[in-house]
């Protein structure tokens, strides 16, 4: 058989389970959090009186704060393009018999998904501190550019991907947390909080996703694993820019941003893939070809080796200046 069918067979096994997917890892729209609860209440008398409080703790956030929130915001807001490219992985369906499981998971995802940029992107607009039109044209110009990840349409290379990066969002947005709180802000401190939680859960799918597979498939598996850490994960807003930039141009600087600040650094990047290869016990698998063998060997070698690299990176200590953010208004 081949490597394209046995993939599809293991999908349609794995398919079998989506509803207690769904029920495990995803919560009922009745029960989870929705932006409106975190946000002055625009019907409310008092709303003019929250607003104004909102703005005067917004004051006190510095700049590289700023632009990693808005980089994020941005992300978050790009999920038009992980719909579709998820959906396009070989055994999710949304069409026949009215979809399969697999599209039905993608869905109920993407619904817990938009949540996130809707709260933050109405947060940022709240702030007063941001050009939210410039926010805007980025938020535009990242989902017309979408996206290359490097998964192809193979589902092992896609949750080997989306365990990595749901972990790195999970880290980001809960420094963004911590930091808040820091300056005082408990209202976006509680925001960025409550989003982590659901990006934990989403990693801790995807990865349950990825274990499943490695108990039928554990050679393929470890090749796809192999081959997204060779090539490196990449994050989802790679192709970032500002208005009047080239595709990807503002990309490392928010990057820059965000290590500066320790939101999101090369360790942080190390750490999760130690963190992948605990969860899949990769030193236990049995029944390995000699390839897949090779690639094991690989895997574990290259921690440390990555951890040796990421101590010689030099992050620039003058941050970029961003149209997304007017410097006058900030600290
Ligand atoms: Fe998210
Ligand atoms: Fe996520």
């Amino acid at each position: 058989m081949s490597i394209k069918n046995v993939r599809l067979e293991v999908m349609q096994f794995l398919e079998k389970n989506i509803d207690s997917f769904v029920e495990n890892y995803l919560i009922p729209v009745e029960n989870i959090w929705q932006p409106s609860d975190l946000l002055p209440d625009s019907q409310n008398e008092n709303f003019y009186e929250d607003l104004k409080e909102l703005r005067e703790i917004a004051k006190d956030l510095p700049y590289d704060f700023w632009v990693v929130l808005i980089g994020d915001t941005i992300t978050e807001e790009a999920l038009p393009t992980y719909e579709s490219w998820l959906m396009d992985v070989e055994g999710v369906n949304q069409v026949e018999n009215g979809g399969n499981g697999w599209s039905k998971w993608v869905r109920n995802w993407t619904g817990e998904e938009n949540r996130h940029g809707d709260l933050l992107n109405k947060y940022l607009y709240l702030s007063g501190r941001i050009n939210m039109r410039e926010v805007e044209i980025t938020t535009q110009h990242l989902i017309n550019d979408g996206f290359d990840i490097g998964t192809d349409r193979d589902p092992y290379k896609n949750f080997v991907y989306t365990s990595f990066q749901e972990l790195a969002t999970y880290v980001s947005h809960n420094r963004v947390s911590q930091i808040a709180k820091q300056y005082g802000d408990k209202r976006l401190s509680k925001m960025c909080k409550l989003i982590a939680g659901d990006e934990m859960r989403h990693h801790h799918a995807y990865s349950e996703f990825v274990n499943r597979i490695f108990q039928v498939d554990p050679s393929e598996m470890m090749l796809a694993f192999q081959y997204m850490m060779k090539q490196k994960i990449v994050m989802p807003a790679h192709f970032l820019r500002e208005s009047g930039q080239k595709i990807g141009e503002a990309f490392e600087q928010f990057s820059d941003s965000a290590q500066r600040i320790g939101v999101y650094t090369a360790n942080d990047y190390v750490d999760i893939l130690r963190k992948l290869i605990d969860k899949w016990q990769i030193d236990k698998i049995n029944g390995l070809t000699s390839e897949a063998e090779k690639a094991r060997d690989y895997l574990m070698k290259l921690p440390d080796r990555m951890a040796r690299i990421s101590e010689r990176l030099v992050i620039p200590e003058e941050s970029h200046i961003f149209k997304w953010v007017t410097p006058a208004l900030i600290k």
